[in-house]
C-alpha cells in the first residue's frame, strides 16, 4: 500500500499558513505556492538513486555521484497544478514536464478530461502528478490513471491540502502510489471545498472568479 506522507517542515508550514490566508492576493500566492512546490520537491526526491561518476576538477579527479536513469517527469493538472511547475523545475530543470487537462462538473463534481500531453518513455522516469487540492479525489484518480495507461510505474502524488476523504479514493483506486501532503484537512463542504482549505486554487492562482 502507498503511503501518506504529511511534509511538517517548517518553512513549508509557514508559507502554507501565508497561503491559506484569504487577504494574500494573487501575485503572493503564485509566488508561495511556487516556494511550497519546491520545498515540497526537494523532500521527496531524497530517495532518488545515484550514481557513480568521476568528474574533473580544477585541480584533479573527484569520484562523484550524479542523479541515475532518465530525468523525471512532473505532470500538473490543469489549470491549478500548472502553479506549482517553475518551483519544481527551479530544482529540477531538467524535468519532462507533462500535461493533463481535467475539470470538476460543478454539478457531479466528477472529472472532465479535456487534454492530455504527456512525455515519451514514462515507463522509465519517476513521475509526480502534482495539483494544488486534493478535494473529492476524482482528479487525482483520474490523472493517476492517464498516467499509468501511458506507461507511468508507481507515480507519485503532491498536493498541498488534502481531506481524509481523496485520500481514501487515491488509496482505494491507486494502492501503490505515495501521496506527499503539506496537511490534511478536516473535511469538505457541500460544494466539494475543503474546509478551511484555501479556497479556489486555481482562481486565486490566475485571478479568475
Ligand atoms: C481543482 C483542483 C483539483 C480539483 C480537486 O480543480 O485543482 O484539480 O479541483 O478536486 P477533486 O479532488 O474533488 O477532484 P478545478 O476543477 O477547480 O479546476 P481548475 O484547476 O481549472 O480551477
Ligand atoms: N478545488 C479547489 O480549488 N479548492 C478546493 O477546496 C477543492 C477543490
Amino acid at each position: 500500500m502507498g503511503q501518506v506522507h504529511v511534509l511538517d517542515h517548517p518553512l513549508i508550514q509557514h508559507k502554507l499558513t501565508l497561503i491559506r490566508d484569504k487577504n494574500t492576493g494573487t501575485k503572493e500566492f503564485r509566488a508561495l505556492v511556487q516556494e511550497v512546490a519546491m520545498l515540497m520537491v526537494y523532500e521527496i526526491t531524497r530517495d532518488l538513486p545515484l550514481q557513480e561518476v568521476t568528474v574533473e576538477t580544477p585541480v584533479g579527479v573527484a569520484s562523484a555521484k550524479v542523479i541515475a536513469g532518465k530525468t523525471l517527469a512532473i505532470v500538473p493538472v490543469l489549470r491549478a497544478g500548472l502553479g506549482m511547475v517553475e518551483g519544481i523545475l527551479n530544482l529540477i530543470p531538467g524535468a519532462k514536464v507533462g500535461h493533463i487537462g481535467l475539470y470538476r462538473d460543478p454539478e457531479t463534481l466528477m472529472p472532465v478530461e479535456y487534454y492530455c500531453k504527456l512525455p515519451a518513455h514514462l515507463e522509465e522516469r519517476d513521475v509526480y502528478v502534482v495539483d494544488p487540492m486534493l478535494a473529492t479525489g476524482g482528479s487525482a484518480v483520474a490523472a493517476l490513471r492517464a498516467v499509468k495507461e501511458r506507461g507511468a510505474q508507481r507515480p507519485k502524488l503532491m498536493c498541498l491540502v488534502g481531506v481524509p476523504e481523496g485520500i481514501r479514493a487515491v488509496q482505494e483506486h491507486h494502492p501503490d502510489v505515495d501521496i506527499y501532503l503539506a496537511a490534511v484537512d478536516d473535511h469538505l463542504n457541500d460544494h466539494g471545498y475543503i474546509v478551511p482549505g484555501l479556497g479556489d486554487a486555481g482562481d486565486r492562482l490566475f485571478g479568475t472568479k
